[in-house]
């Protein structure tokens, strides 16, 4: 959080952004940058964006050159860092420029274009480096990218994607009766009248249904093995605002992107919380303790709670429909929701095994936990 105060006031939700972004990237860099000769990062709506920031610290582009360079250096080796940026708006488009023209120990393109007129030319840079591994975010600021616009980067191997799905307008155009929304909507996910399928769904189940089949949909797309999801509220309301949906091929990338979300929800938390008391103290009234002290988290503590419970729910579904279930499968299905991590899928199936509900087989006598990657599996208790 060094150097970044005040950047993000009356912005929170993208510091929850940036955060995931800055702690997966951070890992990501220097996972890949160990084993590969060269990391391509695409930001496919790159800002910059109500940045507040001279050096660009608060922009996702800013972030990622410096976790990319940071690694470089880390790993004391030559590897190759290389970017494209993609930007729309003309004045934003020249300070990306200026700014990335300093930097020339990465190989940079950049366009003033829009993102669907880019995509082949991003190909073309991405496969220019055939030992490359590439990064592809895609942010945009509205709700409606075509899945098949993103398929070219979805399916390319090897690579790894986020994608900011933006729950807040989504599901507002579940029931919206302007034809020419509903064909949009069609496009998000690549079907006809889909939305047919949220709307007798309400409220938390819509959210749940809508992103949950957005992630299935772009996991299958792309082929996929992992995916999974963050969730980031809104900074002064009790409300969600939008996801972070997650694609990547190994499960170590799941791991790394889950700690991340975990790091960036207590960042989250942190700064709704000095949000929640600036607006208090607007009225000119202090108070006696601090944000933290004073904050409510019981939205965030309700929202976690539930999706442990329904996500429990998921995962008991899966172990009726079969005799013999993979721990690996209870994992990869669970980290698909957000605000699930980790331990939480082990500490469920162990809660499960201590009532006597399920019987866990392949675990040696000195595993207490059940993992993924060891052959652990799983079934019901008859
Ligand atoms: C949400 S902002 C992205 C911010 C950036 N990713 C970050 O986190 O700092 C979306 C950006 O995309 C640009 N934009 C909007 N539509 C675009 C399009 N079709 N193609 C490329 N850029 C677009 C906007 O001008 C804006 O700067």
């Amino acid at each position: 959080m060094n150097g970044i105060e005040g950047l993000y006031d009356g912005r929170e939700q993208t510091l929850a952004k940036h955060e995931v972004l800055r702690r997966y990237l951070q890992r990501f860099a220097f996972i890949i940058g160990s084993w590969s000769e060269s990391i391509t990062y695409v930001d496919c709506y790159s800002g910059p964006w109500d940045e507040r920031s001279a050096e660009f610290a608060d922009t996702s582009f800013g972030i990622a050159i410096e976790q990319l360079r940071a690694a470089k250096r880390r790993l004391g080796k030559s590897i190759r860092l290389r970017c494209f940026f993609i930007e729309k708006n003309e004045s934003a488009y020249f300070k990306l420029r200026d700014f990335v023209s300093q930097f020339d120990d990465i190989e940079i393109e950049t366009r003033n274009e829009v993102f669907e007129n880019c995509v082949d030319d991003i190909l073309h840079f991405v496969r220019a480096d055939s030992k490359t591994f590439p990064f592809f975010l895609i942010d945009p600021k509205g709700w409606s990218i075509p899945i098949e616009v993103i398929r070219p980067l979805l399916v390319h191997k090897p690579g790894e994607v986020l994608i900011t799905f933006m729950l807040e307008f989504i599901r507002r155009f579940v029931d919206h009766p302007e034809p020419k929304i509903q064909q949009t909507f069609d496009m998000l996910y690549g079907e006809n009248d889909i939305a047919d399928k949220f709307r007798s769904l309400q409220s938390e189940e819509r959210d749940d249904a809508l992103l949950l089949e957005y992630l299935q949909r772009v996991k299958r797309a792309g082929g996929f093995e992992y995916a999974s999801s963050s969730l980031i509220l809104h900074p002064q309301k009790a409300r969600k605002h939008f996801n972070l949906v997650y694609l990547t091929r190994h499960y170590r990338g799941l791991e790394v992107f889950k700690e991340a979300e975990k790091a960036a929800m207590q960042t989250m938390e942190s700064a709704r919380a000095v949000a929640a008391q600036r607006r208090r103290q607007s009225s000119g009234q202090l108070e006696f303790f601090g944000a933290e002290e004073m904050h409510d988290h019981t939205y965030f503590d309700g929202l976690r709670s539930r999706y442990l419970s329904s996500n429990a729910e998921r995962l008991m579904n899966i172990l009726k429909s079969s005799d013999d279930v993979t721990f690996d499968e209870l994992w990869t299905c669970g980290l698909e929701s957000p605000l699930v991590w980790p331990t939480d899928i082990s500490d469920q199936v162990r809660a499960w095994r201590d009532e006597k509900l399920i019987v866990l087989r392949g675990m040696k006598p000195v595993e207490r936990v059940p993992k993924p990657r060891s052959n652990h599996r799983v079934s019901l208790v008859k």
